[in-house]
């Protein structure tokens, strides 16, 4: 019985601080937005590096792989932490990396006309998957509740952290959609709303954007808050912001990088 117990107890530290990112639903919604407004010519350069999977096939790929030994050098790159007296200046740097840092790293192998295939295709992997977490609220978290990972919370009853609640919970509870059913519902936005969102094109941008609405969690959800549908009702709409925002972005991104005729946006923007 008491080894059940220390078996349970060690599962619950593993599984608390495993969140890696936007849970499945979001990555991947991300990468479908994005590749609905990828241009054909850098669909074909994507495509091409992919060997012809699509971006959402390999949207989640990071989480996994930040886990074994091989790609263990990225674990720290999913996020940046900035603890409540800090601001996104002043926050200290890991030298792992941190999501800013590992977004311009990766975009400059991509762009990189001495970097292999090989090199690009993990780099486009990283960036799809990055993008994405950029946008993940908890992602911008403080370091001392590592994201909220921490930060204790009851969902529908149920000991929950907060990390994890904004990782998949919460995206789950707002709409049982597919991700492709997300996109239908969520990707409907008008010229000047894409001209707005794509106004911020800076990695450190959306950091400092996505920062803000972290603040606004924490501000919302102390330690013990009882999660429950007052509490979907008010972030649903901000989740669904976060995955458009995220998948416009990577688009746009990319675009940048691969299609040599790409200017102003006009493609995104007058879809
Ligand atoms: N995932 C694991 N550790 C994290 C942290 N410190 N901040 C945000 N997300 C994390
Ligand atoms: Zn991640
Ligand atoms: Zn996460």
């Amino acid at each position: 019985m008491l080894n059940k117990n220390i078996l349970a107890s060690g599962l619950m530290i593993l599984s608390a601080t495993s969140a890696f990112g936007w849970g499945q639903k979001g990555h991947d919604t991300t990468a479908y937005i994005a590749e609905n407004h990828l241009t054909p010519a850098t669909k074909e350069i994507v495509e091409g590096l992919l060997d012809g999977k699509s971006p959402v096939y390999y949207a989640n790929w990071l989480d996994n792989a930040s886990h074994t030994p091989e790609y263990a050098y990225s674990k720290t790159w999913h996020y940046k932490n900035i603890d409540g007296d800090q601001t996104f200046e002043s926050a200290p740097l890991l030298e792992s990396g941190d999501i800013v840092r590992a977004i311009y790293s990766q975009v400059a192998i991509l762009q990189d006309s001495n970097a292999t295939r090989d090199q690009k295709q993990l780099a486009l992997k990283m960036v799809i998957h990055l993008v994405g977490d950029i946008h993940q609220p908890m992602h911008l978290g403080h370091a001392s509740d590592l994201g909220g990972n921490r930060c204790m919370v009851k969902y529908f009853g149920k000991d929950a952290n907060l990390h994890s609640v904004w990782d998949s919970s919460l995206p789950e509870s707002a709409h049982k959609w597919s991700y492709t059913e997300w996109q239908q519902q969520i990707d409907r936005t008008t010229p000047e709303q894409r001209v707005e969102i794509l106004s911020i094109n800076t990695p450190e941008g959306w950091a400092s954007e996505t920062y803000e609405i972290c603040k606004d969690v924490y501000t919302k959800t102390p330690d013990g808050t009882k999660i429950s549908y007052d509490y979907i009702a008010e972030w649903t709409p901000v989740v669904e912001q976060q995955f458009l925002k995220g998948g416009l972005r990577l688009a746009d991104l990319l675009n940048s990088i691969f299609d040599v005729e790409y200017q102003g946006r006009n493609a995104i923007v007058n879809k």
